[in-house]
């Protein structure tokens, strides 16, 4: 699935009360953005910000960011909030790759909602749940380290589980098919998940910790 380029995506930004500009100026101090001391939580490759605009609207007690590379992607979220009043929402134009310069242990949970799979062999170290992500997001966590990952592709869906199993995180919860497990899964469904629902795609989850 691609996006449509959105116009004027860098004016959006620029007008945008919900995308903070020089965001590593809040390194260790995002609460001071939210003006509180809730959890924060973060969606890395946040797109045009369908899965995180929804968990801000759901759960007005914690703060969501979405960091996303893609300019076009931010300014297309940033329109579509003009007439909304959310004050637990953010959104970053970065790469992940920067996430160190950005937060220092204020993270609550990171969410990887469709990320890139990256399937070929040379390029795992891409792979947000690589080990030199994992080790990243060691810099960011407040205390316990919390991922929630969905995706589609098997091959990445199995390598995080490798990855983050080495890494000694445990799991709250696996399924191989999230659309039809029986258990209760709070579940918000993402732009791209929408398409692949219609396509009967299977939708691989995890929930993963480690308890500091
Ligand atoms: C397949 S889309 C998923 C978007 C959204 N999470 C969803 O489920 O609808 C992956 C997104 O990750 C972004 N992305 C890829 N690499 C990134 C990076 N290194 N840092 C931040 N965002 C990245 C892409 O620009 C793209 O918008």
């Amino acid at each position: 699935m691609k996006y449509n380029r959105v116009k004027n995506a860098g004016y959006a930004i620029e007008d945008s009360k919900y995308v903070i500009k020089n965001p590593e100026l809040f390194k260790g101090k995002w609460k001071d953005v939210f003006n509180n001391d809730r959890p924060i939580m973060l969606e890395l490759g946040s797109g045009r910000g369908s899965f995180i605009i929804k968990m801000a609207l759901a759960h007005p007690n914690l703060n969501f960011i979405g960091l996303e590379l893609d300019m076009n992607q931010i300014g297309y979220a940033a329109q579509s909030l003009i007439s909304n009043q959310l004050t637990n929402l953010r959104f970053i134009h970065a790469d992940a790759r920067d996430l160190g310069e950005i937060f220092f242990k204020e993270i609550n949970t990171i969410y990887l909602t469709f990320s890139e799979p990256w399937p070929k062999k040379q390029d795992e170290r891409k792979r947000f749940t690589h080990e030199s992500y994992l080790r990243l997001y060691d810099r960011v966590f407040k205390k316990d380290k919390h991922i929630i990952l969905k995706t589609d592709n098997k091959i990445l869906f199995s390598s995080a589980l490798e990855s983050l199993s080495q890494y000694w995180y445990s799991f709250n919860r696996v399924s191989m098919d999230l659309h039809n497990d029986e258990r209760k899964i709070e579940n918000i469904v993402t732009d791209f998940e929408k398409q692949y629902i219609k396509e009967h795609r299977q939708i691989y989850y995890l929930d993963a910790v480690y308890k500091n």
